[in-house]
Order: structure tokens, then sequence, then C-alpha cells
């Protein structure tokens, strides 16, 4: 089996390529051109040479054409995407360039072929909601980039219902790992607590600590993104089923070291977004009947992170 993954150099996507590997596909990449290579993950996970790096960009249909003809992929993983959500109301046209017509193109191009498709679709895109959400519950995007994930999402819809394309959209939830981006909360407070116990800051200024995210592993979501493709098209929500807000975060993580968050986290408001998502908790029961599982508790990804950080493999 081949695969082309949109966003190998992500979170997901390197542990998605790690997965496939040892299932034994050929997988190939879509890599934009950086300044400095950004192969930190792949490398971390000791997979970069087993992996074809095609170079190409979602906002250019013509390098994803030839991404796709290069790979002839019998699955495409799209998840390319500009994934920073404060970032999006900063960078709103670019965020809806790669978040929502990048996928237009992909669509465009495997249209009437077999290839099948996983979109990166999203629990930002429900909004404010309260109790749990599952895959009836309505959009009500609050950000950029959920209102480029919602047009996505429904843009693979159209595409499955008026021609038939094998697309699926997994609607996951936040899924942390030690390769998670510094920008985001549980790993701007892991670094910040290795640092603050090695006596090299004393402070980490944060946001709103109220929010609280439904937050699973990395490496437990990217098994169910492949198992969506193994089954008919359809719309799964990937999630934990329990919910934590960021301030219990903040307290385990300074409790693992031995430290009171109260010591040192302090309230910066220029890390509150213009609108925010209070509260986010998912009912994982469809992806359930096909067998997935989170195999990670809150406490244990806390751990994972900590223990794993690549700050100290460096
Ligand atoms: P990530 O670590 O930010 O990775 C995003 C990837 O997209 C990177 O490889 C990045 O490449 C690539 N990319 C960005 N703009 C591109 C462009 N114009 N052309 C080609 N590639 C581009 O995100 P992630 O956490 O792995 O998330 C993967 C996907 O799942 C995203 O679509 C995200 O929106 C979605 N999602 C994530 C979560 C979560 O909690 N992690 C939850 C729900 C949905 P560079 O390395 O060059 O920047
Ligand atoms: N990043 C960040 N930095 N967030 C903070 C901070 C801070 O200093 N302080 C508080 N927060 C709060 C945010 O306001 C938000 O409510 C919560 O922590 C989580 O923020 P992020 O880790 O940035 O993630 P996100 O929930 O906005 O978005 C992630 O999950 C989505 C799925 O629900 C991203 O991975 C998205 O790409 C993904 O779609």
């Amino acid at each position: 089996m081949k695969a082309l993954i949109t966003g190998i150099t992500g979170q997901d996507g390197a542990y998605l390529a790690q997965f496939l590997l040892d299932k034994g596909y050929e997988v190939c990449g879509l890599k934009r051109r950086l300044s400095t290579l950004n192969l930190w993950r792949l490398d971390a996970l000791g997979i970069t040479d087993n992996v074809h790096l095609i170079d190409g960009d979602m906002n250019d249909m013509s390098s994803l054409e030839k991404a796709i003809e290069i790979s002839n992929p019998d699955e495409v993983y799209n998840l390319a995407a500009q994934s920073f959500v404060k970032s999006s109301f900063d960078t709103p046209a670019s965020t809806f360039d790669v978040n929502a017509k990048g996928v237009i193109h992909l669509l465009e191009i495997i249209k009437g072929s077999d290839t099948r498709l996983y979109q990166a679709s999203t629990s930002e895109m429900f909004g404010n909601v309260t109790g749990m959400q599952d895959e009836n519950t309505p959009f009500s995007p609050r950000s950029p980039y959920a209102v480029a994930k919602v047009a996505a999402h429904h843009s693979v819809k159209l595409y499955r219902d008026a021609y038939g394309v094998k697309a699926s959209c997994g609607i996951l939830f936040n899924h942390e790992s030690p390769l998670r981006g510094e920008e985001f909360v549980t790993q701007k407070i892991v670094m910040a607590v290795l640092d603050i116990h090695e006596r090299k800051k004393d402070k980490l200024y944060l946001g709103n600590l109220d929010a609280s995210r439904d937050w699973g592993h990395a490496k437990d979501y990217v098994e169910a993104m492949w198992l969506m493709l193994q089954n008919e098209p359809d719309d799964f929500v990937v999630a934990t089923g329990r919910t934590h807000t960021v301030r219990e975060f903040v307290d385990h993580a300074f409790r693992i070291k031995g430290m009171d968050y109260r010591d040192h986290v302090e309230i910066d408001p220029k890390f509150f977004r213009p609108l925010e998502v209070g509260h986010l908790c998912g009912d994982p029961s469809k992806i359930a009947a096909l067998g997935w599982r989170p195999r990670t508790a809150f406490i244990s990804l806390i751990h994972n992170m900590l223990l794993n950080n690549v700050r100290l493999a460096a």
C-alpha cells in the first residue's frame, strides 16, 4: 500500500508516517520549502530516511498534482494546516487558503479516482458548547482557523455526496505528545516546568486557565485516522471522553516535579484570544465501534511529555 501524507513534518504527520511504515506502507510526504529544514520530528522517530519527501505547498495546486502523480497513493492523509488557532486571528486569509482552499485542490485532483482521502477536521469547529460533542453536534466556529476547517469539512462531504469521492473526516479533539509544537499550551507548560525545575527561569506566562480541553495522545489518534480509511467513508469524532482545564494541566505538571504552579504562573493578557472556545469534550462512541480506544490517560500524557521531552534528549 502507498500513502501520501501532507503535513508529514508536523506532530501527527510524523507519528502517522511511523505507524504506516510499521504496517508495511510505502510512505511519501509533502514538504514545503522553508529557509531551514524542519525534519526534527522525523529525525526524533528515526524515520527520515524511510520516507520519500516531495516538495510542494497546499497553496500550489500544480505541486499537489505532481505529488500525487509521483506518489500514486492508495491513501492521502491531509494533515497540512496552519494549525495554531491564535495565529489564525492574525493571518485569517492565508489560514483559509491552506486549511480550506488547499483541501478543495486535493478533492479536485482525486475526484474520479479510487484514492481514499483523510481530512483533518477538528473539535474547534464546535465552538462554544456544553456537555459532550459527537458527529451530530452543530458547528459554530469561533476562530478563522475553525471557519476554514468547517469549510473544508463541508467540502469533503460535498465531494463525497456529489462525486463519490472516498473521503473521511476525523473530528479530532486536542492531542499532544513530546513532538507537539512549543506554541501550544501543553508543550509550553511542559517546557517551562523543565526550565523552572532546572532554575533556568522562574516564571511562566499564560492566558485563560479556565478553558477545558479533551486531551489525548497523538500516537493513539493517528491509528484512528488509518482505521477510518479502512472503512466506509464517513465522519468520526476522536476523543477520550474526558475534559480538564488548563489550570489542572499546569497544576499536575508542576506537582510532578515537586513544585506549586501558584509560585510560578502569571497571567498575561497577550495570551488571551479575541474569542475563546471554553469547553470541549468528545464522545468517541462511533469510532469505538470500529475498534478504536484512547490508550493514554490525562496524567500519563503529562508524565509522557515531561519524561520524553525533546529538550531532555538534546
Ligand atoms: P502541526 O504540528 O502544526 O503540523 C502542521 C503541518 O502542516 C506541518 O507539517 C506544516 O509544515 C504543514 N503545513 C503548513 N502549511 C503548509 C502549506 N502551505 N503547505 C504544505 N504543508 C503545510 O499540526 P498537527 O498537530 O500535526 O495537526 C495535524 C492536522 O490535524 C492539522 O490539520 C490540524 O489542524 C489538525 N488537528 C490537530 C489537532 C491537535 O490537537 N493536534 C486536533 C484536531 C485537528 P511545516 O513543518 O513546514 O510548518
Ligand atoms: N497556546 C496557548 N498559550 N494557549 C493558552 C495559553 C497560552 O499561553 N494560556 C491559556 N491557553 C488556552 C487557550 O486559550 C485554549 O483555550 C487552550 O489553552 C488550548 O490552547 P492550544 O494549546 O493553543 O490549543 P487549541 O485548543 O487552541 O487548538 C488545538 O486543538 C484544536 C482541536 O480542538 C490545535 O491543535 C488545533 O490545531 C486543533 O484543531
